[in-house]
């Protein structure tokens, strides 16, 4: 849990460097919030938090208090045993606070792509020739490639709904030519890991729903930087990460839980047969769980002004973190955009706090090894955003260089990546190889 003093609006100020001028700024109490996490004392400033965020000294703490205290498997008579389930259970309420669901509606598993191909695998069960499922190539490979590979399974038919590569937009109309009565179900992002375009999936949610179709939503990009509502999105699945938001990693998907009675995946005939535990295999990891219900406590907390339930303090405290990461994100973007050697991707009218660009001269991996020379951490390559970098015709010569904001990250870290971007520059004397 983060204290401190809280979060204010302070009026009439103009952000320092940029060329709009905005006449209201968040103060977020930042060194409040980077004096929660431990691995922020490296000296490096962690640009990569698309691809995995740092974790708080609360989450760390529960891990290690779930084993201090001691764990034992789930559903037994003894009291290791109950403090299994409670965790569970606790987890569920807590991923539901987080994304407004029923938490009997939470399934609980390692990660994303191995909730989705699950869910594909359960799903297409009831797939054959004439029905259609709706992929975008703005979504990262594991809310394509599971559908894709399911409907070449079951002689399903694939339709994509394409990107502008001048803006990186989705734009929402192509789903009412995309979608039709033989649709069974649409998988769209809620935000590119790469360029973080935010689509407008209630529209494209309604359009399958108007069809009859499920809309299957990838909330892993997202869920860090936005208030969730998964009813307001219409998501009929809803699918996240903890170790995108600060927790440790595992991953959960969300559903109606009358939507999941209607569905029976492959499990082992003695394991529960019930909703959402009939879509969990195996053993879970109980200490992560604990783990998870600390980082959505700690993302609650992010925001000491909220009151309410944890419900509502989430999405208070992530309405602010929209807010600052948007005023952070303009100065990397303006930074960026006046250098002469640098080419931004993406222009989207709304998007998360994420910069894809390459730099004239070098490898999206030479410059992130030049960046990590000046301890600044940035991802390079795809980032597994495998049809977008095709659509945005960079698959040949490398992807791009990510840098990814979050709620952690400050003004110096992003002046500091500014200033090594800079140095790049070949006109330079520095930027001469
Ligand atoms: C947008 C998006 N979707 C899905 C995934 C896959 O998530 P996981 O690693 O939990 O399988 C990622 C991971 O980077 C992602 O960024």
């Amino acid at each position: 849990m983060i204290r401190g003093p809280p979060c204010c609006w302070r009026r009439g100020a103009i952000r320092p460097g940029s060329s709009r001028e905005s006449l209201w700024f968040v103060a977020f109490d930042v060194t409040r919030v980077r004096a929660a996490y431990p691995a922020l004392n490296d000296g490096y400033a962690h640009l990569d938090g698309a691809a995995g965020t740092q974790v708080p000294t609360a989450v760390i703490e529960a891990i290690a208090e779930t084993y201090r205290s001691g764990i034992g498997n789930a559903g037994g008579a003894f009291p290791a045993s109950g403090r299994a389930d409670t965790i569970v259970a606790e987890c569920r309420r807590a991923i539901a606070d987080l994304t407004g669901a029923e938490p009997d509606g939470v399934i609980l598993g390692p990660n994303m792509t191995t909730l989705t191909y699950r869910l594909a695998d359960t799903l297409s069960r009831q797939w054959g020739p004439g029905d259609e499922m709706v992929v975008s190539r703005l979504d990262h490979d594991a809310n394509v490639r599971p559908w894709v590979q399911a409907a070449t399974r079951t002689g399903a038919t694939v339709r994509w709904a394409e990107v502008d590569p001048s803006t990186a937009e989705l734009p929402a109309a192509q789903y009412g030519e995309l979608v039709s009565e033989r649709t069974r179900l649409v998988a769209v992002t809620s935000a590119s890991n790469i360029v973080g375009t935010r689509p407008d999936v209630p529209a494209i949610a309604a359009a399958a729903h108007a069809a009859g179709a499920l809309c299957y939503v990838d909330g892993v990009h997202a869920t860090p930087h936005v208030p969730v509502d998964v009813r307001a999105l219409g998501a009929d699945f809803y699918a996240t990460s903890a170790y995108k938001w600060s927790g440790p990693h595992i991953g959960t998907v969300v559903a109606d839980p009358a939507l999941l009675e209607t569905l029976h995946p492959d499990k082992l005939a003695p394991a529960p047969s019930g909703v959402p535990g009939r879509f969990e295999r195996g053993t879970a990891a109980f200490a992560d769980l604990a783990g998870v219900i600390a980082a959505v406590e700690h993302l609650a907390a992010l925001d000491p002004a909220a009151v309410g339930s944890r419900r509502e303090r989430v999405l208070a405290s992530m309405a602010t973190v929209e807010r600052y990461e948007g005023q952070l994100f303009t100065r990397l973007l303006d930074g960026l955009a006046a250098m002469r050697h640098v080419t931004l991707y993406g222009k989207a009218a709304r998007r998360t706090p994420t910069a894809f660009f390459t730099v004239t001269g070098y490898t999206p991996r030479e410059v992130a090894a030049a960046l990590a020379d000046r301890k600044v951490n940035v991802w390079n390559g795809d980032n597994y955003a495998w049809e977008l970098v095709g659509a945005l015709g960079l698959r040949d010569s490398g992807g791009g260089v990510r840098a990814g904001l979050v709620h952690y990250n400050d003004q110096a870290e992003v002046d500091r990546l500014l200033a090594a971007v800079a140095e790049l520059d070949p006109t330079t004397p520095d930027g001469v190889r």
